[in-house]
């Protein structure tokens, strides 16, 4: 459903990514690991449409995306929760939550099935943003994506700088908007375990390659201790 074939990916003249080949097929979940600047965000900014300049080719369903501005690309089905939340501190729950909507191709409005999957949201649909918890941050910017009604979910650390005993939480909607709602997933994890646990495929990325892919079964220790361990 989603594929890049030799990608490059620059700011300015500086070649962030290079060579990327990556599939994901309709209802998996991919994993993208790596240790802190090898290319992780500047690779979810590429399939957002977010770069300076990206060559080579993005296609979704068969069909070449690359020249489709980023707002095109959200109504194409591709919802972004980015690192750090991207929470509009002074905009009300609610019309964080609206963001979303606008970006579907056809909105039906805060959809109850989203709504149900986050009570906290629906309680606090009045207050704003920023004066959320960082979990619960966590929790709208995942609603928010979601109510863009997307084929494909790219997820930017997630877990983050979310207290321990919400992590879990953010961990098992992410699970299961993939499993029951059959979203297919690209997530971006420094946490070895949730990547083993929720994904399909993983790709290991260094100085801005892919260093190793494959089926999640596949991404043994060695090669985590090879191109994660500090
Ligand atoms: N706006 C920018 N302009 C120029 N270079 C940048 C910019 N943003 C990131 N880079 C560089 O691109 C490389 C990849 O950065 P990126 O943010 O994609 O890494 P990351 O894997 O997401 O790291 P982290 O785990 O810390 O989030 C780094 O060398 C970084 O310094
Ligand atoms: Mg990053």
């Amino acid at each position: 459903m989603l594929e890049l074939a030799d990608v490059d990916a620059f700011y300015g003249n500086s070649r962030a990514l290079q060579n990327i080949n990556l599939r994901v097929g309709a209802g998996e979940f991919l994993s993208v690991l790596g240790r802190n600047g090898v290319g992780k965000t500047t690779l979810m900014r590429s399939i957002l449409g977010l770069m300076d300049r990206v060559t080579g080719r993005l296609l979704l369903d068969g069909a070449d995306i690359s020249f489709l501005r980023t707002d095109q690309r959200a109504k194409a089905g591709i919802a972004y929760v980015p690192q750090g939340r991207g929470i509009l501190p002074r905009f009300t729950v609610r019309e964080n939550l609206m963001l979303g909507t606008f970006a579907a191709r056809a909105s039906k409005g805060l959809e109850e099935w989203v709504m149900e999957l986050f009570p906290i949201l629906k309680e606090f649909l009045h207050r704003p943003g920023g004066n959320l918890s960082g979990g619960q941050q966590q929790q709208l910017a995942i609603a928010r994506a979601l109510l863009a009604q997307p084929k494909v979910m790219l997820l930017d650390e997630p877990t983050e700088g979310i207290q321990p005993n919400i992590v879990e939480q953010i961990e098992e909607v992410i699970t299961r908007l993939n499993r029951e709602h059959g979203i297919t997933v690209v997530l971006v994890e420094q946490n070895v375990a949730f990547a083993r646990r929720s994904s399909t495929r993983f790709a290991l990325l260094e100085k801005g390659r892919v260093v190793a892919k494959g089926d999640i079964a596949e991404l043994s220790d060695e090669l985590i201790h090879r191109h994660m361990a500090v």
